[in-house]
């Protein structure tokens, strides 16, 4: 009977598949069903009229097909009703044949809706406490929910959500889903309470209020630093700190306890890698490691049954993928004595709280810098240095560089690299080589005279120079006169100027009469005075 049933229902679906196909006339009106659409829940009463047509109906040839429950007939409008909606795969179909011979139907969109049996809240592979940091998954298992499409799975903290989560199942039957969120604890999380709420979204034609069933609350112990004081010893590494470069293998050992190891209540907790075990001595290994913030922590239970752990200390480096130098907010040119901003950019490296940063100035180092920031992933940070520089800076190179300085268990050299080379352009007013003159500069007329105004700057400076009366314009460094006359005599000033500034050099001339010609005029004239006074003598004694 059951069998002969079913075969009516399945031919009488694939007969009306076929109208849809090949016969469907766009003059059918199609039967009216009211509501429109119908949400029950398993196990309801449930009905609904359907208006057969309204003015085409020419024969009997119509009626109300449907898989369980009954039908009652008021001319062309029928009434199905059904005490207790027990069947997950129900069909309602309401059809006519038309004056075409059409057969004309509509389907009713009918929803059979279960609220989950239970909801329940929980940890993935985790139980006991938490530690700050590290990434725990929590998972809400929903019991018996159909159609579990319309259910949405929110994760709540206290009273924040934290996620949404939906199924992508399509299945209309009661199932058993279970949804999963990753959250990271930190401190002020201690104490709260992880929850989830599900809710069954079943539209408009659904309950006012869409059934919501609720989990238990799933206290949160954060552990941030854990000592028990009633452990007389624990877990030790070998060695004490792993410091691993990103990508690189690693390996770390762990005698769980010397003496107080009763139980067989011990282990290594890993996020990544594996475990071998030899007795009380785990061994962590990875090929490669390639997590952020890796957790390997050993524990056992003592005699009083308090667990007593130890978070092995972990470093993973990755060395500035580059270094770079620039000024900020500067190009061209640079002014003694005004405020410059250098700044060195490092590209990818991590941990970023263990790198140092050093401005340099040729060989002299400026000043160190280091980050604030604790974040473990690789980062790009700029640093920046205030510099005033002086003329003696003129022609030198500004550069940085960036050292990883992961303490005694690192390897031996720091990991460095250097940015290129800035070279520093200062400008500044022109100076003078030489000290100022005496007051006055004397000078023996024909002799050669050099007046020396030779100054430094940067551009480098002009010179102009202001002459006694008479004589022609000059513009080097140096005024060279070959032979001193009078005419040289006077003030002599050196103007020097470049764009920054003026300095200016006063020289006095004073020409003196050259007196050695007169003494030999003098010595020549008095040697033949005495030669005049002696001829003079002989004649007068013969
Ligand atoms: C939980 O642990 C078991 C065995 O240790 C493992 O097979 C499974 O993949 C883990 N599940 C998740 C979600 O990590
Ligand atoms: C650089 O200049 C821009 C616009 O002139 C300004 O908004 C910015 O604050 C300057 N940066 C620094 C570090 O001085
Ligand atoms: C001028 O003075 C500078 C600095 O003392 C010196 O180097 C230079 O040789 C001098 N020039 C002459 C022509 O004496």
């Amino acid at each position: 009977m059951l069998s002969c049933y079913l075969f009516l229902i399945i031919s009488l679906m694939i007969s009306f598949r076929d109208v849809r196909v090949s016969t469907f006339d766009l003059s059918c009106t199609s039967p009216v069903f009211t509501p429109s659409a119908l949400v029950v829940k398993y196990g309801d009463p449930a009905n609904v009229t359907c208006v057969v047509c309204q003015k085409d109906c020419s024969g009997d040839s119509f009626g109300l097909e449907h898989a369980v429950g009954k039908v009652t007939q008021n001319g062309t409008t029928m009434i199905w009703t059904v005490d207790r909606l027990t069947e997950w795969d129900t069909f309602v179909v309401c059809y006519y044949n038309n004056d075409a011979g059409a057969q004309c139907f509509s389907i009713l969109d009918i929803t059979i809706y279960q609220p989950p049996e239970s909801v329940s809240i929980s940890f993935v592979n985790h139980t006991g406490m938490m530690f700050e940091n590290q990434q725990y998954t929590l998972q809400c298992s929903v019991q018996n929910v159909a159609p579990v499409q319309n259910l949405t799975v929110t994760f709540y903290r206290g009273n924040t959500a934290l996620g949404h989560l939906q199924s992508n199942s399509e299945e209309k039957k009661p199932v058993n889903e279970t949804f999963s969120l990753n959250i990271t604890p930190s401190r002020e999380d201690n104490g709260a309470q992880y929850w989830c709420e599900t809710k069954l979204e079943l539209g408009p034609s659904g309950p006012q209020r869409p059934p919501v069933v609720i989990s238990e609350k799933l206290p949160a112990i954060v552990h941030w630093w854990f000592t028990d004081p009633s452990c007389t010893e624990f877990p030790v590494f070998t060695p004490s700190a792993l410091i691993v470069k990103y990508g690189d293998p690693a390996n770390v050992t762990c005698v769980v306890c010397q003496k107080d190891c009763s139980g067989d209540s011990f282990g290594l907790e890993h996020a990544v890698g594996k475990v071998t075990q030899n007795g009380t001595t785990m061994i962590w290994t990875v090929d490669r490691l390639t997590e952020w913030d890796p957790f390997v922590m050993c524990y056992y239970n003592n005699d009083a049954g308090d667990p007593c752990t130890h978070i092995l200390d972990i470093t993973i480096y990755q060395p500035p993928e580059s270094v770079s130098i620039s000024f900020v907010n500067h190009t061209g040119m640079m002014f003694e004595n005004q405020q410059y901003t250098l700044q060195c950019s490092v590209q990818n490296v991590a941990p970023v709280q263990s790198l140092t940063v050093t401005f340099y100035r040729g060989n002299t180092a400026l000043g160190h810098l280091q980050s604030r920031s604790e974040k473990k992933k690789p980062v790009n940070e700029t640093f920046t240095l205030n510099i005033t520089p002086s003329r003696e800076g003129d022609g030198a190179q500004y550069w940085c560089e960036a050292k990883l300085e992961l303490g005694p268990a690192g390897s031996q050299r720091p990991p460095v690299v250097t940015s290129e080379k800035l070279p520093a352009i200062v400008h500044y007013g022109p100076e003078l080589k030489e000290p100022p003159n005496p007051d006055v500069i004397t000078i023996t007329e024909g002799d050669t005279l050099h007046l020396n105004c030779s100054s430094v700057g940067n551009p480098s400076p002009s010179y102009t120079w202001t002459l006694p009366t008479n004589s022609p314009s000059y513009s080097g460094s140096v005024l060279t006169i070959k032979s001193v006359g009078f005419e040289h005599e006077g003030q002599y000033i050196c103007t020097v100027s470049n764009p920054i500034g003026t300095v200016t050099k006063e020289f006095n001339i004073d020409v003196q009469v050259n007196s050695i010609p007169y003494i030999i005029a003098g010595m020549i004239l008095g040697a033949l005075v005495l030669v005049g006074l002696s001829v003079g003598c002989y004649c007068k004694h013969n």
